[in-house]
């Protein structure tokens, strides 16, 4: 891309990456165990059984990595803390070696002018809490903002754009939900208090970060589609779209929660809502960040799985390697619509996760992955038709610099702008990371 997009000067170009994913060390400096890693060690539930012990060893080669991000001339680095590295137990006394790797990190990053942009939880809670009920625990609502505060005296100083979370729609999903993911709990319909209590911890976390400029959500979000006009698929694409976006959403921004009783689920969720919750959880947020991957086509359900929709696939487009469409306008479409949904409540935007997975190989010392530039390019072009019709988005992290840990598929998806050879650790620029360095080189001009 050699033509400067519209977007505005002050446009945060950035990438994003969570702890469990490149961190290793995993049994370091005192760090404790996470959901993660007992559910890593679980048999069967990780392609091929790996595990992150090791990830893209990022918490020794920290600097190597904020070089790579230096060279590509970015302005924010989204990276998670790794709640167990801080209070190995989520509550109690503060490990200091724990913050001192943070310490570290966010001190090479500004060396570089790059802000850093901590997420606080990124789907790894400490095992110790997830004991006492994890986030089905309303407590766990307390530790979290505990340790928010607790990040906030550490690294306020230097830290000025917080994230509370990351995606608590996938988390509630697939972690309490179906149990794809740590911590393995397949509850359903029943999993909604720990959707609660995330937004919760959220809304009192962000009480305890007010010093700061900016404290955003990370929110997974995606259009939906019904397969066809019929009223029974439209009526599985507004269940959906109910469950993935709106029921994050809606009490964030409007501080009540969209009705789901056509599914069953009580107004309170299941008990966990209590009288004066939703005032905290709707807190002004003064950015919501916005994960977009693909969008979603949902059809009336075939089988009695228990809800109230079924994925359906969207054809005539290109793939990613995880199967996944790729679909760029979707990302306008998706922030369009969020605006007219939510109006002048829809605070400005971040896009704090975007990006795909790539067979990528390395042939004599390159990765070609025009299939990522490709993509990327679609997106950013989105966003700035987007920021066109009026929606206001500040910057763009995408997902990832260094091909990493992910999740239940291990080292199998690569997302990274870097190769990384997970036997030796090497790391090899791809295309994309030229090509995203030239963007932004353009971009900031
Ligand atoms: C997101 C998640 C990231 C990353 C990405 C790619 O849902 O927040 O950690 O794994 O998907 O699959």
């Amino acid at each position: 891309m050699t033509t400067r997009l519209k977007l505005p000067s002050s446009f945060v170009w950035g990438v994003s990456s969570a702890a469990f994913q490149v961190e290793g060390a995993t049994g370091e400096d005192g760090r404790g165990a996470s959901v993660w890693d007992t559910f890593t060690a679980r048999p069967g539930v990780i392609r091929d059984g790996h595990t992150a012990e090791a990830a893209c060893d990022h918490y020794h080669r920290y600097a190597e990595d904020v070089a790579l991000m230096a060279g590509l001339g970015l302005t924010g680095y989204r990276f998670s803390i790794a709640w167990s590295r801080i209070q190995p137990d989520g509550h109690g006394p503060v490990n200091p070696k724990g913050v001192a790797f943070y310490d570290r990190l966010v001190d090479a990053l500004l060396e570089h002018g790059i802000a850093p942009t901590p997420t606080l939880f990124h789907w790894d809670l400490p095992q110790a809490l997830e004991d006492e009920g994890g986030w089905l625990n309303r407590d766990t609502a307390e530790r979290f903002a505990d340790y928010a505060e607790i990040m906030a005296d550490a690294l306020g100083d230097r830290v000025r754009r917080w994230i509370t979370l990351n995606e608590p729609f996938v988390h509630t999903v697939w972690g309490y939900g179906t149990g794809q993911h740590a911590p393995g709990r397949a509850l359903m319909f029943d999993c909604l208090p720990a959707a609660h209590h995330q937004l919760l911890g959220h809304g009192l976390a962000a009480a305890r970060l007010t010093d700061a400029d900016e404290v955003l959500l990370a929110n997974n979000c995606t259009p939906v589609h019904a397969a066809t006009e019929s009223p029974e698929d439209r009526a599985a694409a507004d269940a959906y779209d109910t469950l993935h976006n709106r029921l994050f959403l809606d009490p964030v921004l409007l501080g009540r929660y969209p009705d789901l009783s056509a599914y069953g689920v009580p107004d309170d969720l299941g008990g966990a809502v209590r009288p004066g919750d939703l005032e905290i959880i709707s807190t002004p947020l003064s950015a919501l960040g916005i994960n977009y991957y693909n969008p979603s086509r949902m059809a009336a359900p075939t089988a009695d799985l228990g809800l109230p929709f079924e994925e359906a696939p969207i054809d005539g487009v290109p793939k990613t390697a995880f199967g996944w469409p790729v679909v760029p306008d979707g990302l306008r479409e998706l922030l369009v619509q969020l605006r007219q949904r939510y109006g002048t409540k829809l605070p400005p935007v971040y896009i704090t996760e975007n990006g795909c997975s790539v067979a990528d190989e390395v042939v004599d010392g390159r990765v070609d992955d025009a299939d990522r530039i490709t993509y990327l390019d679609g997106h950013i072009r989105a966003i700035a038709d987007a920021v066109g019709q009026g929606v206001d988005v500040r910057g763009y992290f995408t997902w990832t610099l260094t091909d990493n840990f992910e999740w239940a598929e291990g080292y199998h998806q690569r997302f990274g702008l870097v190769h990384v050879d997970h036997a030796t650790q090497v790391r090899t620029p791809k295309a994309s990371y030229a090509w995203y360095r030239d963007l932004i080189a353009t971009q900031r001009g």
